[in-house]
C-alpha cells in the first residue's frame, strides 16, 4: 500500500471507532426507552406549524386554512393550541450552517405534534437534511405512509423504519478523495424491534393478515439479514399475521404488476428502500403529490407530504399549481394521531370528493393549489 495514505487511514479508523460508540450507544439508550404517550388523555395539545420552503408554504397556506376550519371548536375551548415555528427554510439554514436551528428546534420540542411543509435538502456538502435531524432529534422512529387505490382494492400500508439505515450516517461517511469513499449503514436490534412491533401492531389492530417484510438480504447480509431475522422474531407474536419475506428489487416489480399487487397490505422496510418505493406507490396512487407521511415516535410525531420541495417547480413559476393533497393527507393522519376521528373523517371524504373534481396537475394546465383547497372548504 502507498504509505502516503497511512495518515488518511488512521484517521479514518479513529473515526470509525467514534460512530461505532456511539451507535452502540444509540441503541443501548433504545432498549431503556418504554410507552408511547396517549393522545387520548391530554387535555391540551400543542401543534407546530412549520411551512418549510419551496413549495412547502403555497401547500401550508391552504393546509392551514383548512386545519383551522377543521379545529375551530377545539381552538375556542383551547383544547388545541396552534405555535408557528420559524426559522426552518433553505436560507436560513444555509446562512447559519446549520440543519436545523437551535432556536427552532427549542421551539419544536415545546410541541406535541407538528406538521411539516418540505424543506430542501442539498446534495453533497455536509448540510444534512432537516428531515432527517427531526427524525433523529424527536426520535420518529416510524414512518407511515398509506396509499390506496380504491378501484383495485388496493389499501396498502408502509412501515418504514426512520431513523437509521443508510440515513443515521449519511453525512459522516469517510474518503479518500480521488480514490475512494465509503458510506455506512446501520441496524440496531433495538430500532429494528420497535419498527417491527409498530407495524405488527397495525396489522393486528387493523384485522390485517399480510405483511411482507422487505430487504435485500442476500445482499446486505448483517444489517438487513438481522433486520428479516428480527421481525421473524416479532412475527411470532401475531400468528394471525402472515410474515412474509420479499426483496425489494422484485418487490419494485410486483408493485406495477396489476395481478397480484392487490394482495398486499402492510410493508415493513429499512429505511433507504422505504424511502424508494413509498414514491413508486405514491406514483400508483395519483402521484407524489397525493401522498401523506406520518413520522411517529413515542414522544412527538411530525406530518408531512411525501415529496419534497420541488425546487424545479418553483424555478419555473409553477408553485401555485402544486398539489396540496399531499400536505391535506397528512393533516388527516395527524388529526387521527391526536384522536380528533370525526374531523379526520370529514376531511377524508370531502379529499376524496374533491379530488374526483378538481384535478391538480403541477402543471398549468391542472386546477391551482388555491383553487383545490377553495374547493374542499366548501364542502366542509
Ligand atoms: C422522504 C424524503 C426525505 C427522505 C428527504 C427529504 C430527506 O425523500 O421523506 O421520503 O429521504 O427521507
Ligand atoms: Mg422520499
Amino acid at each position: 500500500m502507498n504509505e502516503a495514505f497511512a495518515p488518511k487511514i488512521e484517521s479514518a479508523v479513529e473515526s470509525f471507532r467514534t460512530l461505532l460508540c456511539q451507535q452502540l450507544e444509540r441503541q443501548e439508550k433504545m432498549e431503556k426507552d418504554s410507552g408511547a404517550k396517549d393522545f387520548s388523555k391530554m387535555e391540551k395539545i400543542v401543534v407546530g406549524l412549520v411551512p418549510g420552503d419551496g413549495i412547502g408554504p403555497i401547500l401550508f397556506r391552504e393546509t392551514e386554512r383548512v386545519l383551522k376550519k377543521l379545529v375551530e371548536k377545539e381552538l375556542a375551548s383551547g383544547k388545541i393550541e396552534l405555535k408557528q415555528i420559524e426559522g426552518l427554510t433553505i436560507e436560513n439554514r444555509l446562512a447559519l450552517g446549520v440543519s436545523v436551528p437551535k432556536d427552532t428546534l427549542d421551539a419544536i420540542k415545546e410541541c406535541d405534534v407538528l406538521l411539516k411543509g418540505p424543506t430542501t435538502t442539498p446534495k453533497g456538502g455536509t448540510l444534512e437534511s432537516a428531515n432527517v435531524t427531526l427524525r433523529r432529534e424527536l426520535d420518529l422512529y416510524a414512518n407511515v405512509r398509506p396509499v390506496t387505490l380504491p378501484e383495485e382494492g388496493i389499501d396498502w400500508i408502509f412501515y418504514r423504519e426512520n431513523t437509521e439505515g443508510e440515513y443515521v450516517l449519511g453525512s459522516r461517511g469517510v474518503e479518500i478523495p480521488g480514490k475512494l469513499a465509503m458510506d455506512f449503514k446501520v441496524t440496531t436490534d433495538a430500532g429494528t424491534r420497535r419498527i417491527a412491533r409498530a407495524a405488527f401492531e397495525y396489522a393486528k389492530n387493523n384485522g390485517k393478515t399480510n405483511l411482507a417484510i422487505v430487504t435485500k438480504a442476500n445482499i446486505m447480509k448483517k444489517t438487513d439479514g438481522n433486520f428479516s431475522a428480527i421481525c421473524h422474531e416479532v412475527a411470532a407474536d401475531y400468528p394471525n399475521v402472515t410474515a412474509e419475506d420479499w426483496y425489494i428489487d422484485i418487490m419494485a416489480a410486483n408493485l406495477v404488476n396489476k395481478e397480484i399487487r392487490n394482495r398486499f397490505q402492510v410493508f415493513l422496510l429499512p429505511n433507504l428502500y422505504g424511502d424508494i418505493i413509498t414514491d413508486e406507490a405514491a406514483q400508483i396512487q395519483g402521484g407524489v403529490g397525493t401522498a401523506g407521511s406520518a413520522n411517529l415516535g413515542d414522544r412527538y410525531a411530525m406530518f408531512e407530504a411525501i415529496h419534497g420541495s420541488a425546487p424545479r417547480m418553483i424555478e419555473e413559476g409553477l408553485g401555485d399549481y402544486a398539489n396540496p393533497e399531499s400536505l391535506l393527507r397528512a393533516l388527516e393522519m395527524l388529526l387521527r394521531h391526536i384522536c380528533l376521528t370525526s374531523a379526520a373523517d370529514r376531511l377524508a371524504k370531502a379529499l376524496n370528493e374533491t379530488a374526483k373534481e378538481v384535478v391538480v396537475t403541477g402543471t398549468r394546465e391542472g386546477a391551482t393549489c388555491r383553487q383545490f383547497a377553495d374547493a374542499l372548504l366548501a364542502r366542509l
